[in-house]
């Protein structure tokens, strides 16, 4: 049986290496896992006076499309040596209501990539901290921060010489999901 998992990206542009990460990452992942983008840029800020009977439907669409979820995958750059904000409010809509959370108990793995040498570290941990509080066990190793992300990314998917890492991520975080999932 395959899981399904949510890929969260967390740049909202057309042209997004994350985004063309994650997609590559997924074809060179083990068949026991099928994947679902989610999208995440027309939810509004999070607002407690908007949680009523009827919250914004971008909110509802995404509780929903969460929901039945086996975990989720995030693949984020960094913005200012932390999260982007979009992804940050998809955590914090999903939270809610109080004691709704779509999050709890669901298997997790976090790629960020730049342009730039340090791979995003900084979002990459801002998004653990994050993760630990909303109960999503976060597979540790191995890590995934890709610097120079343009550099590994060619028209027809990725180089060779990183494409044994990323098959190799791919492969320990389906373990991960069979963990807490199988
Ligand atoms: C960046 N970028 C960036 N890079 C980095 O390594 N550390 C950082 O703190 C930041 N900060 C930052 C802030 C903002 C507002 C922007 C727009 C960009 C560069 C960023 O990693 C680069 O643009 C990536 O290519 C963005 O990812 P996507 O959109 O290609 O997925």
């Amino acid at each position: 049986m395959a899981y399904t998992i949510a890929v969260l990206v967390g740049s909202l542009r057309e042209a997004s290496l994350n985004r063309k990460l994650i997609t590559e990452m997924t074809k060179l992942a083990p068949d026991t896992l099928s994947f679902k983008f989610i999208e995440i840029a027309d939810l509004p800020f999070y607002n407690e006076d908007l949680e009523t009977d009827t919250p914004p439907a971008p909110w509802t669409r995404f509780r929903d499309e969460m929901k039945d979820v086996d975990g989720v995958l995030f693949a984020t750059p960094e913005y200012n040596r932390s999260l982007p904000a979009a992804i940050k409010n998809a955590l914090d809509v999903g939270s809610r209501p109080y004691g709704d959370s779509i999050w709890a108990g669901k298997p997790a793995g976090v790629v960020t990539a730049s342009m730039g040498a340090t791979g995003g570290f900084g979002a990459n941990h801002h998004l653990r901290q994050a993760l630990v509080f909303l109960d999503m066990p976060t597979l540790q190793q191995p890590e995934a921060y890709i610097g120079k992300v343009q550099d590994i990314l060619t028209d027809d998917g990725v180089v060779d010489s990183s494409r044994d890492f990323l098959a190799g991520f791919m492969s320990q975080y389906a373990k991960w999901v069979e963990t807490f999932k199988g």
